[in-house]
Parts: C-alpha cells; sequence; structure tokens
C-alpha cells in the first residue's frame, strides 16, 4: 500500500469488501473537456482500469468486476465500438505479465460471441493464462447487461423444467443464481459509478440487491487510487442491514 497516502492509511483491513464492481463512466466527456475525440478518453481510461486494479490488490479485495462495454453501447458509431474492440484487444495482450506478476485472474461476463473474432481468441487466451491465479479475479462485464444476463438465465431454468430435470415449484434464488453469468461469484458488496451519473444503466441488475452505492463525479480517466480508497472508506461507515433493525446486526 501506498505510504504517501492519508486515504490508504484509514482504511481498516478488517472490513474490506470482497466483491467491488464499478461502472466506469465519463471517458468522451473527459476527452471532449480537453478538446479531443471520445475514444482518446477511452484510451486514457485505461490507466485508471490499472490504478483501481493496483489499489483492489492491494487492499485484498479478491473480486474486481468492471463494466466495458454493455448491450446498449452496441448503438454507439461504429467507429467508437471499433474503436473500443481494438484497445480491448491491445489492452488484455498487453495486461498479462501484469496478471501473471499480481495473481491475477481474468473472467469475462457478457455475450461473447457478439464480439469480433479477435477479440473472442485473445480473451480466451488471457483467461486460460491467468486460469490458476488466486489473489484477485478480475470480472469484464463485456456485451453485458443486466437484463439480458436475467433472460438468458430464464431461458436455461425453462429448459430444465421443460426436461423434467426441475419442478417449477423448485426453482429459487439459488436456481436462479445459479443459471447467471454471475453464477461463480458473491455479489457485489460495492457498486461504484463515477463521472456523476446516479443511474444503474443495466448493470448487475439482480446481483446489487444489497450492494452499496457510491457515486462520484470524477471522470473516470482521471480515477486514481485515492479515488478508490475514499469509496472503500465511504464503504467502510455504512451499516449494512439486510433488511434487519440496527440493534440485530450490532
Ligand atoms: C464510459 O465512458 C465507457 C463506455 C461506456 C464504453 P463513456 O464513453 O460513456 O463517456 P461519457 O459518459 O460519454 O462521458
Ligand atoms: C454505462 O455507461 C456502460 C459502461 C460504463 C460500459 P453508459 O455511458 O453507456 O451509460 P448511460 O448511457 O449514460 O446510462
Ligand atoms: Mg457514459
Amino acid at each position: 500500500m501506498s505510504v504517501t497516502s492519508t486515504f490508504a492509511s484509514q482504511i481498516k483491513k478488517d472490513r474490506i469488501p470482497e466483491h467491488v464492481a464499478i461502472i466506469m463512466d465519463g471517458n468522451g466527456r473527459w476527452a471532449k473537456k480537453k478538446g479531443h475525440l471520445r475514444i482518446f478518453g477511452h484510451k486514457h481510461g485505461v490507466g485508471a482500469v490499472r490504478n483501481a486494479l493496483e489499489a483492489a490488490v492491494e487492499l485484498g479485495v479478491r473480486y474486481l468486476t468492471v463494466y466495458a462495454f454493455s448491450t446498449e453501447n452496441w448503438s454507439r458509431p461504429r467507429i467508437e465500438v471499433n474503436a473500443l474492440m481494438e484497445l480491448l484487444v491491445d489492452t488484455v495482450e498487453k495486461e498479462i505479465p501484469t496478471f501473471m506478476e499480481n495473481g491475477i485472474q481474468l473472467q469475462v461476463i457478457g455475450n461473447v460471441d457478439q464480439l469480433p473474432g479477435s477479440c473472442q481468441a485473445q480473451l480466451e487466451r488471457a483467461m486460460k493464462i491467468t486460469e490458476n491465479n488466486d489473489k484477485l479475479t478480475l470480472i469484464l462485464a463485456l456485451s453485458y447487461s443486466g437484463r439480458w444476463d436475467i433472460i438468458e438465465a430464464v431461458k436455461k431454468i425453462s429448459e430444465s423444467v421443460k426436461a423434467g430435470v426441475l419442478q417449477p415449484e423448485d426453482i429459487n434464488e439459488a436456481v436462479l443464481n445459479t443459471a447467471l453469468n454471475t453464477a461463480k461469484f458473491p455479489d457485489p458488496d460495492l457498486l461504484i459509478r463515477t463521472s456523476g451519473e446516479q443511474r444503474i444503466s443495466n448493470f448487475l441488475l439482480w446481483e446489487i440487491a444489497y450492494s452499496e452505492i457510491y457515486f462520484t463525479p470524477v471522470l473516470w480517466p482521471d480515477f486514481t487510487k485515492d479515488d478508490f480508497y475514499k469509496a472503500i472508506i465511504d464503504f467502510q461507515g455504512r451499516e449494512r442491514r439486510f433488511g434487519k433493525t440496527s440493534e440485530q446486526i450490532a
């Protein structure tokens, strides 16, 4: 942990969130403010992912999910979509040594089949190389949306019912959990959204039922390790009641 950060020193080591999810927003506005094209902001956003990842590894966060491309983002201008895909392949390729040095395992959630073949191949390769790393799991949400995942899960469950291996009355939260892309991961404890927007934009709809939500006006390319620490400090000051009374959880 950086000894120079006054924020890092305020973090209680015994209450680190197990899973942090981030809606990385504001790349386009950041670039526009500087008189550049939107893709310039996306390129600088990569550095911010590195900052968040480094801080998460240092603190002992076990899962970090980042919303990199939503189902709805396919409707953006083709030139921006193509540039984002290219950036993705380049970044995953370049970061493999860092993943290996830091025990980071790469996982993907989303409709990966929709991605260009080169992206799919690169992701497969990176996931294979990092599969035995167990310090932190970095989950990339790509061509992902919460509603898409729920619909896919409902289709899978319906098939099981149709095949007679599952009775409708046996459908419960655990069954749905298992059918989701996020089945292998715990629900996020903390959800961060940058850029000042206060919405979920079809991110982990089912999984954030009891996540603490932290909004910051910082535009994603400006997001530093201190910004990550600040979110953790805020999280640690909250009381998670899960429907109970304050007295019950004390
Ligand atoms: C987030 O930044 C990155 C992606 C959605 C891919 P934006 O590109 O949404 O930037 P703004 O919100 O337009 O500033
Ligand atoms: C959410 O950001 C998606 C990602 C960060 C990948 P958007 O910029 O697409 O969300 P809206 O359109 O402002 O809700
Ligand atoms: Mg945006």
